[in-house]
């Protein structure tokens, strides 16, 4: 190997060094329960597996952070996506949007996930639990459909946590009738 080879990847070495001093943030925001989106939203048990498992890494304030987001430039990368996947779409703190911006980020769901833009492609490698089956997928959609075109997503918005969710049923509204839907759907 020539000397210059040799110098380049000593240098490169000393660089990938140095810049692991530079680090992540790694601190997750609190989560307020009541502002949180499964609750808010009556989510139903599937439903909520789906999204801790493919959304939440980016789109709340319960990221889990592998071992590689230790390693820059991997984690700037990483931190980046949480970052910019956040300021997007947040569902620790859904109940914060008002009851238009609710209803339009459920819209935005359903379309990205139907058009398979989401969860990102880059994530899903690491993340073979977020791999959406066309089942899972067609499942989210409908759910963020009917989430979008639900009328009660503010009286949701007041009921506050998940121990409230008969409470949201006796408010009526879409979203007990289609937690009704579903149930049919069982049978
Ligand atoms: C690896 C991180 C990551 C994962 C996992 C992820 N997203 Fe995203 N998401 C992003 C980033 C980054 C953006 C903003 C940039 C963009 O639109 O590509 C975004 C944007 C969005 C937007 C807003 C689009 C817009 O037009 O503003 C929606 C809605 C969304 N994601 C939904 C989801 C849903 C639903 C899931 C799970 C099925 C998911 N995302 C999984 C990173 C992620």
């Amino acid at each position: 190997m020539s000397k210059i080879i040799k110098r380049i990847l000593l240098g490169l070495l000393a660089v990938f060094v140095v810049i692991q001093f530079f680090r992540i943030d790694k601190t997750n925001p609190p989560v307020v329960s009541e502002q949180e989106f499964m609750a808010l939203a009556a989510a139903p048990a599937d439903v909520s597996q789906l999204l801790k498992d493919a959304c939440y890494d980016c789109h709340s304030h319960e990221t889990k952070y592998p071992w590689y987001t230790n390693i820059a430039p991997v984690s700037w990368w990483i931190a980046n996506h949480i970052e910019d996947g956040r300021k997007h779409l947040n569902f620790s703190v859904w109940g914060t949007y008002d009851q238009k911006k609710q209803a339009h980020k459920a819209e935005e769901c359903y379309e990205e996930v139907k058009k398979q833009a989401m969860p990102l492609k880059s994530y899903l490698p690491a993340h073979p639990e977020a791999r959406l089956s066309d089942e899972q997928r067609a499942r989210l959609v409908e759910w963020f459909m009917a989430l979008s075109e639900g009328k009660n997503l503010s009286e949701s918005t007041r009921q506050g946590d998940a121990g409230a969710a008969p409470a949201l049923n006796e408010a009526g509204g879409e979203l007990g009738e289609q937690g009704e839907h579903e149930q049919q759907e069982k049978e």
